[in-house]
């Protein structure tokens, strides 16, 4: 079906939807809203559970826990009556000068009607690290509950939405009610460290997505306390600019006037990247860069997004730009560079007078939709290469670039939006914000390029979750609210699909 017809078609859905009242299927979905609040205290305990795993993937000592808690996890999901395989991606990785086998991937499915659409929902259950004196105000991997906030490593970031995505099946069960879409599982347990295996495992397992109409991703967070869907993130092009000069660190009381310094020649090359306003100074840079929509411009108008709050939370006086438009522009439809680190350079306390030998800036462009990685790696080598030219340095400079993430986007009118806009309405009586967001998210693309199936992210969590940092927390609310949207969503996402099945069946007749 073309887009223009499709449009067409959600709107005379719309019209027929508001002529329709109260249908059976409000009935049920209240009777599955009453049963998820009944039931809130199990799912909270169950989280409880999980976020007692201390599945750190970026710890060699805790990778038992990884695998452990994929194991917990494909229980659970069994327990529902799905077929559950952890697959072995047979691959093991050096960290700390140890070799660490890789976790297991789980893939699971749960019904196989012909007539039902299929989704795949993608989470993981490994965490970032945490210990109570990194000033964790509770014990991160003992779920406390503080003003309605349930407190833990994990607890946003990702297990709570994998066990609310959990919960909302689980529900349909306890019902006996059919589930009216076939459902699809892949859970990770090396999010955190940046999927490793997983891509293996995909392109291997090909045919577990062959009848997979739908992916949803829930893996991050709205912007505001309004929900949100999204439909883009940006990706990442990272650099190390190597500057090497002698052949060992100098003193500046013997050497310095006499010697070309790498470090100097580094700040200069670092200096010559970005402008004060953000501007990135390297030449061609946006010509690529898609042409911004009248359409999603004005999409922006109307989202949520507190500019006094946002600095606040982080402690700054002012962002570049004064507009919230211009900010979520800036934050989601051009690319940004920032600069990270030096390593080589003398670090720490102390008045330590030395010259080093080889320093290696590190900077990182979060690029959009239409750039080119290969292009833009082009063209940061060549500005680099002339800038360092006009210094008349001795020294060696080494670009390179060790990550290229594509970003991701998609036609947010696609169905499985329609779906979840309205399973938002259904929970929280209003319409959702369209968001971006501003990182990257690699699994959505490699799922996008791989699969070449519809893609969505559906997050729960609040704004305010502190993933990855101490404390994070998902408020009991959005816990139990996200369990409703995503059983509503299956509701809904079967509805249209099947509407949409019956309209094309009868335009390819006419
Ligand atoms: C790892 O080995 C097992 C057992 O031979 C096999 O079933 C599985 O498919 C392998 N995994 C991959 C990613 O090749
Ligand atoms: C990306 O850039 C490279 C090098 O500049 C070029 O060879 C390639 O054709 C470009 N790809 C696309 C899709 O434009
Ligand atoms: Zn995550």
């Amino acid at each position: 079906m073309s887009t223009e017809i499709f449009t067409i078609f959600m709107i005379m859905m719309s019209f027929g939807a508001e002529a329709s009242g109260p249908s059976p299927a409000t009935d049920l979905l209240n009777r599955i809203f009453q049963n998820i609040d009944l039931r809130q205290n199990d799912f909270v305990q169950t989280l409880k559970e999980w976020l007692a795993v201390q599945s750190d993937s970026s710890d060699p000592q805790l990778r038992g826990e990884v695998i452990r808690m994929m194991g917990i996890a494909a229980k659970r999901i069994q327990d529902l009556g799905a077929t559950a395989q952890l697959v072995n991606p047979n691959m093991t990785e050096m960290i700390g000068g140890r070799q660490v086998p890789l976790p297991p991937v789980l893939l699971a499915n749960l019904g196989d009607d012909p007539k039902k659409p299929t989704v795949c929902f993608y989470g993981h259950v490994d965490v970032q690290p945490a210990k109570k004196e990194d000033g964790w105000t509770t014990d991160p991997y003992t779920l406390t509950e503080i003003n309605g906030n349930l407190h833990g490593r994990g607890a946003s970031d990702d297990k709570g939405p994998v066990l609310a995505w959990i919960n909302a099946v689980d529900t349909l069960n306890t019902l006996k009610q059919d589930i009216p879409v076939n459902m699809k599982f892949i859970i990770e347990g090396m999010e955190e460290t940046g999927s490793g295996g997983l891509e293996e495992i995909i392109k291997k397992y090909n045919h577990f997505f062959s009848d997979i109409d739908y992916i949803v991703i829930s893996d991050n967070s709205w912007i505001s306390r309004k929900p949100a869907l999204i439909y883009g993130s940006r990706g990442n092009a990272y650099f190390f600019v190597e500057v090497k000069g002698s052949e060992r660190d100098l003193h500046s009381g013997s050497f310095g006037g006499i010697t070309h310094e790498a470090m100097s020649d580094l700040i200069a090359l670092l200096d010559s990247l970005v402008d004060p306003s953000g501007r990135i100074l390297i030449p061609g840079i946006y010509d690529d860069v898609a042409t911004l929509t009248e359409e999603e411009q004005q999409l922006y108008d109307k989202i949520e997004f507190d500019m006094e709050e946002q600095k606040n939370k982080i402690g700054v006086k002012k962002f570049v730009q004064s507009t919230k438009v211009e900010t979520l522009l800036h934050l989601w439809c051009y690319p940004s560079l920032s600069i990270h680190g030096i390593e080589g350079a003398f670090y720490g306390p102390g008045t330590k007078t030395v010259i080093p030998s080889k320093v290696i800036g590190k900077f990182s462009i979060r690029q959009v939709p239409n750039m080119n990685l290969s292009a833009v790696k082009e063209k940061v080598s060549k500005h680099l290469e002339n800038v360092f030219a006009k210094r008349n340095s001795p020294n060696k400079l080494t670009v390179t670039m060790p990550i290229g993430a594509l970003p991701w986007v998609t036609d947010a009118k696609e169905l499985q939006y329609e779906a979840a806009r309205r399973a938002v309405a259904k929970v929280f009586g209003i319409v959702p914000d369209m968001i971006k967001d501003g990182s990257t998210i690699p699994i959505a693309k490699t799922f996008q390029t791989v699969t070449q199936k519809k893609i969505m992210m559906l997050p729960i969590g609040g704004s305010d979750d502190g993933e990855h940092s101490q404390n994070e927390k998902i408020s009991r609310d959005n816990y139990i609210q996200g369990t409703k949207l995503f059983a509503a969503f299956f509701l809904e996402l079967a509805e249209l699909h099947q509407k949409k099945q019956k309209y094309s069946n009868q335009i390819n007749k006419d």
